[in-house]
């Protein structure tokens, strides 16, 4: 029991990116998630299984113990906030930046700006830091959405190519963090699991450095 190591992945773009390095540590799920239904994973080691969730829950799976490790975005832990996770690998993939966007010119107004995002809280610190008061709108998705029918000025959003931003007559306007997926322990599964946690980091951390 004490060999079993379960680690929670998103499907999509971390799966993906994931799955190259997994490989290369000798590990490879008999299913693939974005045709089965099934949420926990087999894969080539008997003692490791997948456990496939959302994006955003990947740090409460990890810190409650659900899950001995994970692999989320920096988003998404700087979002989750604390230190209940141990994070000992930048994995160097899902590269991006969590940027401020908003149209090129915002119309002068004697409200707060209104800022749409779902990084609720890294974006009321980031205003915070500035001594900047401004009213979040808490949105799930398509924030480009929201500055062209008039909900919010601007997003906080993660921006690549800004292909997504430049589609809906957006720009780029301010950086608030670069993002890369980080791979994320238990802290409890660290001490019980010691020797088993430490060998599989030392095999991704030689996968990425491949
Ligand atoms: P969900 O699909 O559950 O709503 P999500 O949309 O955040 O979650 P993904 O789009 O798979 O899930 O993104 C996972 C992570 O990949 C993000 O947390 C971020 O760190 C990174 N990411 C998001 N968009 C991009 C992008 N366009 N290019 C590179 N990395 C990205
Ligand atoms: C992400 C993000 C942006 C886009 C930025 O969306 O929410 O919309 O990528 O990438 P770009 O700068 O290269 O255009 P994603 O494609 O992951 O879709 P989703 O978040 O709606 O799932």
């Amino acid at each position: 029991m004490n060999d079993l190591l379960t680690i929670a992945l998103s499907k999509g773009r971390i799966f993906r990116e994931t799955l190259p390095l997994l490989a290369q540590a000798g590990i490879e799920p008999v299913d693939d998630p974005e045709t089965s239904r099934k949420l926990i994973l087999d894969t080539s080691q008997e003692s490791v299984k997948l456990v496939i969730i959302r994006a955003a829950d990947v740090p409460t799976y990890v810190e409650y113990g659900a899950a001995d490790l994970g692999v989320a975005g920096k988003d998404v832990l700087m979002e989750h906030g604390g230190s209940g996770l141990y994070e000992p690998l930048d994995l160097g993939i899902a590269k991006c930046r969590l940027m401020v966007a908003g149209p090129e010119t915002t119309p002068r107004t004697v409200r707060r700006l209104r800022i749409a995002t779902k990084y609720v809280n890294s974006t009321r610190q980031f205003y915070a830091n500035r001594q900047e008061q401004v009213e979040i709108i808490k949105l799930y998705g398509s924030m480009e959405l929201a500055p062209i029918v008039g909900l919010a000025d601007r997003i906080v959003d993660v921006v690549d190519t800004g292909n997504t931003l430049k589609a809906n007559g957006l720009v780029p306007l301010e950086h608030i963090a670069d993002i890369s997926s980080r791979l994320v322990v238990n802290k409890a599964a660290m001490k019980m699991k010691h020797e088993r946690i430490t060998r599989f980091i030392a095999d991704l951390k030689a996968a990425c450095n491949a």
